[in-house]
């Protein structure tokens, strides 16, 4: 079977190493890819449009088509692809606004009563401020649009707040802002496969978003990130599952949007139980660098049971064992960052680690970074402890000039 990947970070080269190794899986083309991915097949430039891509899936005759980013299931691809009768992995275009839209996300809570922050949206920054002067500070302000994981601030001060929904206002293409209070607690990714029925949770993950240590720092796409992580206990997640993912399948049926992929729930554990702080309908960048490796099951398996409905029988199995990965970026990453920096990747690593490529090329068959995440480093061992020292001394094996990593992930869970 021929899979197209699209998409060309480290959750799509995790995406890549697991499918191939599906004994049914014949090929991987990735489109775009990166250096990574092109070690495990051919990988073609292209614009991530749903058109661009279903020429694509038409002319290279794809069977299997698996969507890493939430941009092209946003602008519809899923839909496109099924009107031409092509298989596809994720969420149609109805169901993405769950994350396309941070407003509809929220409105969407309040009607299905999912346990969630209070808000408010705007347009107009005038309004904005006033609510956030009656909120005060700390406070949260999204954009409410696709943001690549970038839109959120976390403003410690009303004048920090202020700004960044005037940033997002007063843009010269206009925007949405979502304004809510903040939530303290441990902040957890919690991903499942469905197939809008049946809930296949995978385990429990912890994503460090912020670019310095101690969660400083601007928001990042993603820094380093733990799966599983021993926060929730059994009955804890059967209630998440209870009252928010139950009732999240339920009123996406009521308002007669079907949902066939993953779906990530941006989770904050307060001392009054979980609140959904965000949907995503797609695999989390780092989360899956981690949680796919911890995957037993062939991954082609769940994701055709998903498209097919019948999700329902098959059974996950999960190694009982750690996932670390530390995301390795370009020098002034999230802001303005170098480029074209060379890297050289020690040919033999422990037995566990898996790097993972993200903005990565080759230039003349060099290995080089063409982008801000430039490598995820993953290690698998017994232990939180052993699973983080072997990913970390496999960074410090990796040649690559100034990179910037955080050295304290997993520091929540010590
Ligand atoms: N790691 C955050 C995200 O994928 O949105």
């Amino acid at each position: 079977m021929r899979v197209m990947i699209v998409g060309s970070g480290g959750r799509e080269h995790a995406l890549a190493w697991k499918l191939a190794q599906s004994p049914r899986v014949s090929e991987i083309i990735a489109v775009p890819g990166n250096a990574g991915m092109a070690q495990l097949g051919r990988t073609l430039a292209a614009p991530l449009t749903p058109e661009a891509l279903l020429a694509i899936a038409h002319a290279e005759r794809v069977d299997l088509t698996v969507v890493g980013p939430e941009t092209p299931l946003a602008a519809g691809v899923v839909d496109l692809f099924e009107a031409a009768g092509r298989r596809i992995f994720g969420p149609n275009r109805a169901a993405a606004q769950l994350e396309g839209s941070k407003r509809f996300a929220k409105e969407f809570m309040q009607r299905y009563g999912i346990p969630t922050a209070r808000y408010q949206s705007f347009t107009d920054s005038l309004s904005a401020v006033a609510y956030i002067q009656s909120m005060g500070a700390p406070i949260v302000v999204k954009d409410s649009n696709l943001a690549a994981g970038k839109g959120v601030t976390v403003a410690q001060s009303t004048a920090e707040a202020i700004q960044a929904a005037r940033n997002i206002l007063e843009a010269p293409e206009g925007g949405q802002v979502v304004i809510e209070a903040f939530l303290s607690g441990q902040e957890v990714s919690l991903l499942v496969f469905t197939d809008g029925e049946t809930i296949r949770p995978m385990p429990l993950s912890q994503d460090y978003k912020q670019a310095f240590e101690g969660d400083m720092g601007p928001m990042t796409g993603g820094m380093g990130v733990v799966a599983p992580v021993p926060l929730l206990s059994e009955a804890q997640l059967a209630q998440i599952e209870r009252d928010i993912l139950v009732p999240t399948l339920h009123g996406l049926k009521q308002e007669g949007i079907g949902y066939r992929g993953v779906l990530y729930l941006g989770l904050m554990i307060t001392e009054e139980g979980a609140q959904a702080l965000e949907y995503n309908v797609r695999f989390g960048d780092p989360e899956a660098q981690a949680v796919l490796p911890l995957l037993q099951t062939d991954l082609l398996e769940v994701m055709e049971a998903v498209i097919a409905g019948r999700l329902h029988e098959v059974t996950l199995s999960w190694r009982s064992k750690v996932a670390s990965c530390v995301v390795m970026a370009a020098s002034g990453y999230p802001g303005d960052y170098a480029r074209h920096l060379p890297i050289r990747i020690p040919a033999e690593l422990p037995e566990g680690v898996l790097v993972f490529h993200a903005g990565t090329e080759l230039h003349h068959g060099e290995l080089r970074s063409s982008g801000g995440r430039v490598l995820g480093v993953t290690a698998l061992a017994e232990s939180l402890e052993a699973s983080l020292s072997a990913a970390y001394q496999a960074v410090k094996r990796i040649e690559f000039p100034q990179a910037h990593y955080r050295c304290d992930i997993g520091w929540r869970l010590r």
